[in-house]
């Protein structure tokens, strides 16, 4: 497509020095007791940093010395705690959200060739997931005040034709509930790409797979909750539970967790070809000590989010994504939208010049070599992302920053704005 994106930078600049995070109080009413930890140099603004605490190194280091790190009964406890944290019944910790989805695409045992529609505005795997199936992605146009998927435009694209939807929502905000109806009454079933939506709320409670396939979260390292790499499928039915937790492990009836358990028994069955998708108890640990403090975390991000749209508010031409705060977002990016003139590469390369990482969420799918050839695109096209595409900038937001990191981040983003 002739106005592709540049490639762009996300990485603003070096990573020398350490700074000292021990108990961050910024008179907020938050501190945060946090292990010294590597996080640029000194007045670096970095777009995302893990916040990891001498707990989450103490329960990964008895991991370590326990005689037993791959997935076994911390992965088995971080299922049980996220179940309960959530309010669901069935939770398969997975090794990233990408193998969640991945899952999901095969329990719907779609035919090669299935229409499976997919917001046009996400992350590659979203789609990747299901044409590894045999799937073509139709990619389907966004509602420009959200980025969300567009309910019109789903069900344009349902009216012509969809064997399943994958809903993300993005940057934690949960997409219109209009969209599940949308699709209930075609009968076409939906899974949800939870990558961001971790601790979302929509009038269903919190974003958990209800009364759909299931919700695919991620734990990656840029997200609210973190173990480095680390997923989960989360979903109401049995079958689909069961099948996932066959499914992440080759297609065996039998995990090594249960083979090598003491009294176990050594042989098992292939039923299907599955993946290798486990969530070590390495990782899983750090996932179950991060939960802990999870609901602190969720309100450090509020805290801040409030304070960047207050602040941006300064700066003319510039407006928040969503246009209208979502009080049930997980807060998991912070989006602005810049005035159509503004040179975006421009923008990222001053912030970064001044030491403070940005994002870009996302480049559209529409983008890529692989989905020109091999997508469809949903009825009317999508001229709502084709619109935004050089528009949004994904601006720093984790739980260390302070308000004074955010009033530096608007103060700098008003100067590369000129
Ligand atoms: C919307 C969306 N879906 C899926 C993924 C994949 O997550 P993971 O890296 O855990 O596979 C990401 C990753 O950032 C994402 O942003």
């Amino acid at each position: 497509m002739a106005d592709s994106a540049l490639p762009v930078e996300l990485e603003p600049r070096g990573n020398a020095g350490r700074r000292d995070l021990l108990s961050l109080v910024d008179g907020t009413g938050f501190e945060l007791d946090l292990t010294e930890q590597d996080s640029g140099a000194a007045d670096d603004i970095r777009f995302a940093v893990p916040a990891i605490t001498d707990d989450d190194i103490d329960a990964v280091t008895k991991v370590l010395r326990s005689g037993w790190i791959t997935t076994g009964a911390e992965c088995l406890a971080l299922e049980d705690e996220l179940a309960e944290y959530l309010g669901v019944e069935h939770v398969i910790a997975m090794s990233s959200c990408t193998a969640a989805l991945e899952t999901a695409a095969a329990a719907l045992a779609m035919k090669p060739g299935a229409r499976v529609g997919v917001p046009v505005w996400t992350f590659v795997s979203t789609a990747l997931a299901f044409a590894s199936h045999g799937a073509i992605p139709v990619l389907i146009d966004i509602d420009p005040t959200t980025l969300n998927l567009s309910p019109q435009a789903v069900k344009d694209a349902v009216e012509e034709g969809l064997d399943a939807l994958v809903v993300v929502h993005f940057g934690g905000v949960p997409v219109d509930p209009e969209i599940y109806a949308i699709c209930a009454d075609a009968g076409v079933p939906v899974v949800e790409d939870a990558a961001h939506a971790l601790g979302a709320s929509d009038d269903r409670g919190l974003i958990a797979g209800r009364g759909t396939i299931g919700a695919c979260f991620s734990f990656y390292a840029t997200k609210n909750l973190t173990c480095a790499e680390g997923g989960a499928l989360v979903t109401e039915d049995p079958e689909i539970a069961a099948f996932a937790r066959s499914f992440r492990s080759h297609g065996m009836s039998r995990d090594a967790w249960t083979r090598y358990a003491p009294g176990g028994n050594a042989l098992y069955n292939l039923v299907m070809p599955g993946i290798k998708g486990n969530l070590p108890d390495l990782l899983a640990t750090l996932a179950r000590s991060q939960l802990r403090r999870f609901p602190e975390m969720q309100q450090r991000r509020r805290m801040l989010v409030d304070h960047y749209r207050e602040r941006l508010e300064d700066l003319d031409g510039v407006s928040c994504v969503p246009t209208e705060q979502h009080l049930g977002s997980a807060d998991h990016l912070m989006v602005v939208k810049l005035p159509r003139y503004v040179d975006r590469q421009c923008v990222i390369h001053r912030m970064a010049t001044k030491g403070i990482g940005t994002s870009v969420h996302f480049q559209r799918l529409s983008e890529f070599a692989w989905f020109q050839d091999n997508a469809h695109v949903g009825p009317g096209g999508t001229p709502a992302a084709d619109s935004l595409a050089r528009q949004v900038l994904s601006l720093p937001l984790h739980s260390l920053l302070r308000r004074r990191d955010v009033d530096r981040v608007v103060d700098e983003l008003g100067h590369a704005l000129g």
